[in-house]
């Protein structure tokens, strides 16, 4: 499975022909200036939650595509409210059976509120079950014991999780989430963005690996294929 990174927690993956992007910021985010919104064309968006560095570019993107957003239920309201129809409503604890597979919406220990102030429901990570493989994003969270249940629902090929710290899992949690959700294979996101979240890449690379586990830093823009 590829998964092309666009920087913070923005990040698209290809699974059945179909282009799933995550929590777009781009725009706004300094780093991320030689990337086109307008080159983007996703089937889907995925947002864990209401928080600007992970929304400010859903309503350009789903407007200018028409993409189907997935959101919890009071994302998928405000949306609708900008004049974003194609939306779909989840929460905690549930699944859908979509086009390119299964998804669960599982809990993120963090806080959700949307640009405007408009309360945001309550954070999400997604579960992606599909034919080409299994991933986890956790979105903005904590280390949390929730994580433990997962690999009871699910064999993961990787997961994607935040390392900066400060507002998310550092990279000691992160390698306890790893452990908890039982896989080795992750991409680490939302770190370096800010001020408040910057890390050591090498540093965290060598701390996953000593804990037998595999840290991936893609490059923003760059593509990396992950086995499943
Ligand atoms: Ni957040
Ligand atoms: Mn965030």
């Amino acid at each position: 499975m590829q998964l092309k990174f666009y920087g913070h927690s923005c990040f698209e993956v290809s699974i059945g022909g179909k282009k799933i992007l995550f929590d777009p910021f781009i725009t706004y985010n300094e780093l991320a200036k030689d990337i086109d919104i307008n080159s983007l064309s996703p089937d889907y968006i995925f947002l864990s939650h209401g928080h600007t560095d992970h929304i400010a570019d859903c309503v350009a993107i789903a407007g200018r595509t028409g993409c189907k957003v997935v959101a919890n239920f009071e994302i998928h309201e405000w949306l609708n409210k900008q004049g974003i129809a194609n939306t779909h409503p989840m929460n905690t604890g549930g699944k859908w059976h979509f086009d390119f597979g299964t998804v669960k919406a599982v809990v993120a220990q963090h806080s959700s509120s949307l640009p405007d102030g408009t309360y945001g429901g309550n954070p999400m990570g997604f579960l992606f079950m599909t034919e080409e493989g299994n991933f986890y994003y956790s979105g903005d969270t904590a280390l949390t014991m929730d994580m433990q249940l997962i690999p009871r629902w699910v064999k993961l090929d990787f997961s994607v999780m935040p390392i900066g710290d400060n507002f998310t899992m550092d990279v000691a949690d992160a390698v306890l989430a790893a452990d908890f959700v039982q896989c080795a294979t992750v991409v680490g996101v939302h770190y370096n963005t800010f001020g408040y979240i910057k890390i050591k890449e090498e540093e965290a690379i060598g701390i996953f690996s000593q804990a037998g586990k595999k840290l991936w830093l893609p490059k923003i823009g760059e593509t990396i294929e992950l086995s499943s």
